[in-house]
């Protein structure tokens, strides 16, 4: 169990983190989602004492980072996958850190199976492009087996089997019970990997519950609906907290009534329907409705 208590973290006039408090539980795969500069990273840093909190503290199985004795063995943590030796090969990168822990050459062997650079492992970490270095980074993290996985974006830059291969790997490492916090950007990957998910703008926490029910909380069902008579179905289903969006003349889109009633109301009157369609909001759509006063970094709309 990961547990942040009250973190603030400032940087000069900036408070990167503030406030922030969460546990993330061990058997599920918790996802750290947030706009650019939301404080993912630095939070993550402060759970592993790579920064220092301004106040509040943060345990990993009760204990502060600083305290582990063998913390290769209890977290496993990928937050920069350029922090390696550039002229050293991937395995001696390895080998070096194996070896502060005295973990046998066999289990790096291992990492570089599993991680799937076994073709590379002799070549000079130096020269690895974004997706290497990235298993790389995901290969140390793993190396002492350890019981808890911090992963700042470990998909990002993976070609679609590694980004699969993360995916099954950290359901698998939970599915054993393990604890696990993995931020990304990618939001169909997360749907598809967390059980649950802390939102994080600007320094702080938005949301922080399970997945399915944040998305139940951030989006509306919709239905759509294809009729010929369409003008007439708007008549029949409207009503107070109903609404409509039509987007084509044969086409309308439903919020507010589930379509076991549209149909129902349709074949009151005779209405030909040639679509109905339920559709549940995704976590896209639960995450830009949650975090739309928190992003700092604005794109331009297309319009
Ligand atoms: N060492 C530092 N010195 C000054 N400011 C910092 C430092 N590290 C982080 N920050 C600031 O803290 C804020 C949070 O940054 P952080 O990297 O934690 O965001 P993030 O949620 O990980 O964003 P991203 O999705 O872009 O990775 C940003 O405004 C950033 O500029
Ligand atoms: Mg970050």
């Amino acid at each position: 169990m990961i547990t942040a208590e009250g973190l603030t973290k400032r940087f000069g006039d900036k408070t990167a983190v503030q406030n922030v408090s969460f546990t993330v539980q061990p058997g599920s795969v918790t996802g750290f989602l947030g706009p650019n500069g939301a404080g993912k990273s630095t939070t993550m840093r402060l759970i592993v004492g790579l920064d220092r909190p301004t106040s509040g503290v943060a345990t990993i199985g009760g204990r502060e980072y600083r305290g582990l004795r063998a913390p290769l063995t209890e977290v496993g943590v990928l937050l920069d996958a350029k922090a390696v030796h550039t002229g050293r090969t991937a395995r001696n990168h390895l080998r070096a850190m194996a070896a502060t822990h005295g973990i046998p050459a066999s289990r790096v062997d291992e990492v570089i199976d599993l991680a799937g650079i076994g073709s590379v492992a002799r070549k000079r970490a130096g020269k690895f492009s974004l997706g290497m270095g990235q298993r790389l980074g995901i290969a140390s993290a793993l190396l002492g087996d350890p019981h808890t996985l911090i992963l700042d974006e470990p998909v990002n830059g993976l070609d679609p089997e590694g980004v699969r291969w993360v995916r099954q790997f950290v359901r698998h490492a939970a599915s054993e019970g393990r604890t696990v916090l993995l931020s990304s950007h990618l939001m169909s990957e997360m749907a598809q990997t967390a059980d649950h998910v802390i939102v994080m703008g600007r320094g702080q926490v938005l949301a922080d519950a399970p997945l399915d029910e944040l998305v139940r909380a951030w989006t509306r069902n919709t239905v759509r609906v294809r009729t010929p008579r369409a003008a007439d179905l708007a008549a029949a289903v409207g009503g107070p907290d109903v609404e409509i969006v039509s987007s084509a003349p044969d086409l309308l889109d439903i919020v507010g009534l589930p379509a076991a009633r549209i149909g129902d109301l349709a074949a009151d009157r005779g209405i030909p329907l040639h679509e109905l369609t339920p559709t549940t909001g995704s976590l896209e759509d639960a995450y830009l409705a949650l975090t739309g006063e928190a992003v700092e970094y604005r794109t331009k709309e297309i319009s």
